[in-house]
């Protein structure tokens, strides 16, 4: 791109709607000091990879002081590094090289709930009561206050309250019991929470992920999540936001049904995305289903979002496979069809990685990311998926998707020349999804790579602003395996058709809309025969899928 197009580009406040994100744990991607842990230069070493993978946007995992009891979503400091990731300076370093090549940084900002340790609490438990220092976290006399608020972590907390013997109080809490939930109406809390977002802003960070932000606020009487007063304190840091930092982008973490998630977008006045929560595990049973219903379906129920807005979409993230936001026949079958493995199941969900949850299946993991790269919003990739990178069910909690990234064969696949002993978790090793078979540079090596393919399609989906922005239509598909939807953007029209089926399937669709019109199958750049009058006939392969660019005739 010339200098004077891309500074244009880097000004456009919808950059977030054209990006693709990659999602990367510091600690898990390379070990730059050799001491067994991932780091912020490590980052640095990597953004070429990154760059020629063709991802525009770099999403990390909270790398800030830390207890490390929930892998750093515990805070113990808002302003700072971990001293196993690095310093401030490095992290002003990773944002300089990262716009360098065009890749924007997003962060955590996770304001839910601190970490025990952080000074806050220790301040707060001490503090009389009444107290502003003390009103810092929420209280009670009674562990019964606020009982319809489901519990999240339900492997390990039996209450959303927890007895402090300092305070002599309860204090409360949404996750774990080391994570006491701030109390976000007392207004020092906001402007604590402002000043965190200022700092890292001041750095040039380009947008923030909301954590957990659904349960900011409680109320008694309610399910103490997406209340109006949580939804004042998102304005209040939007407008933070637009006033200091126009152009940066607040993404929320609400995994909620697409009813309760749309407020997230307020009228363009909240959060500028929103992970799509719904619709992943949707798209795992489409496929085991064979069925394109559930997909069509909740994209159906998903309501319009504001001009300016746009969803975040996701096949895998660090967490388990939520099953939260089904149906319980719905989860019944997940449960069924993908986890199977009792070890598999955490919380309320799936803790395994793609390739692992389509039984490594190369074909349904290019459907799957071609579903991902074509939907109405902006892809996230979490890393190592690119790969096709497997789990370990046996380690606890969520650390079985979070194993060092597979960088080559080497010891440690490449990911840290410490001592095997030393690395804050082994990686992957097993015959099939092991470093030894699975990594970046044999992959690099191997023209039919996953790695290479991830490659392409993302180029070729940064090729045509229609994916990130475009309108969204499906065509009605008698055969049910085939989904079929159209994406429009000022004169681009690009026809998508993907089966869901492990057998070959055919599908007539209506194109009369497009009479005459010649589509152009945008891989090989292909044309197929015009539109004509009778139904267009297409046959698919298993899992099969195509991204046509309808041309007019001339
Ligand atoms: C979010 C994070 C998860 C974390 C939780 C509590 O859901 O994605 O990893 O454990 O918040 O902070
Ligand atoms: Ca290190």
């Amino acid at each position: 791109m010339p200098t004077a197009t891309r500074q244009r580009a880097d000004r456009d406040p919808l950059w977030f709607k054209d990006a693709v994100i990659y999602e990367a744990h510091v600690r898990s991607f390379y070990d730059r000091n050799d001491d067994g842990i991932g780091d912020l230069r490590g980052v640095v070493e990597k953004l070429d990879y990154l760059q020629d993978l063709g991802v525009n946007c770099l999403w990390l995992l909270p790398f800030f002081p830390s207890p490390l009891r929930d892998d750093g979503y515990d805070i113990a400091d808002y302003r700072g590094v971990h001293p196993d990731y690095g310093t401030v300076d490095d992290f002003r370093q990773l944002i300089e090289a990262a716009h360098g090549r065009g890749i924007r940084v997003v962060i955590e900002l996770v304001v839910n709930h601190t970490s025990d340790q952080h000074p806050w609490f220790q301040r707060a438990r001490r503090a009389p009561r009444g107290s502003p220092e003390r009103d810092f976290y929420v209280w009670s006399d009674t562990d019964e206050r606020y009982r319809e608020a489901r519990i999240i972590f339900t492997d390990t907390e039996r209450s959303n309250w927890t007895w402090d013997p300092e305070a002599k109080q309860y204090y409360w809490h949404r996750f774990f019991s080391h994570q006491p939930d701030l109390n976000f109406e007392n207004p020092e809390v906001i402007r604590e929470v402002l000043d965190a977002l200022r700092f890292w802003a001041e750095m040039g960070v380009d947008g923030f992920r909301l954590d957990a932000v659904p349960y900011l606020v409680e109320k008694d009487g309610t399910s103490c999540e997406n209340l109006p007063a949580t939804h004042e304190v998102i304005r209040a840091i939007r407008a933070f936001v637009d006033r200091n930092y126009p152009g940066r982008m607040l993404l929320a973490e609400a995994n909620q049904w697409p009813t309760d998630v749309r407020p997230y977008f307020g009228d363009g006045d909240e959060c500028h995305m929103a992970f799509h929560f719904p619709l992943m595990p949707r798209i795992f049973m489409a496929l085991r289903l064979e069925d394109a219903e559930p997909i069509v379906d909740i994209m159906r129920r998903t309501p319009p979002i504001p001009e300016s807005c746009q969803w975040a979409l996701f096949l895998r993230n660090h967490d388990e496979l939520t099953l939260e936001m089904v149906s319980a026949d719905e989860r019944d079958y997940m449960y069924l069809a993908y986890g199977q493995d009792p070890r598999a199941k955490l919380n309320v969900g799936i803790r395994r990685r793609l390739a692992p949850l389509v039984d490594n299946s190369r074909r349904r993991i290019e459907l799957l990311h071609s579903l991902l790269f074509s939907f109405p919003g902006t892809p996230v990739v979490y890393y190592g998926d690119e790969i096709g990178m497997g789990d370990d069910v046996s380690r606890a909690d969520r650390n079985g998707v979070r194993t060092p990234m597979q960088w080559s064969a080497d010891r440690n696949a490449g990911f840290s020349r410490a001592d095997p002993g030393r690395l804050y978790g082994l990686p992957v090793s097993d015959p099939v999804y092991g470093y030894q078979a699975v990594n970046v540079e044999a992959e690099l090596k191997d023209p039919s790579s996953l790695l290479h393919w991830m490659r392409n399609t993302i180029s070729l989906r940064k090729l045509f602003k229609a994916f990130g922005r475009g309108s969204m239509e499906f065509l009605a598909s008698p055969n049910r395996k085939v989904l079929a939807y159209v994406r429009r953007h000022e004169e681009d029209v690009i026809l998508c058709v993907a089966n869901v089926s492990r057998f070959a399937q055919p599908v007539e669709l209506d194109l009369s809309a497009f009479e005459g019109w010649v589509p152009v199958e945008m891989l090989g750049y292909t044309d197929f025969p015009a539109v004509g009058k009778p139904p267009y006939f297409l046959t698919l392969g298993p899992y099969g899928t195509y991204w046509f660019e309808l041309r007019k005739p001339a």
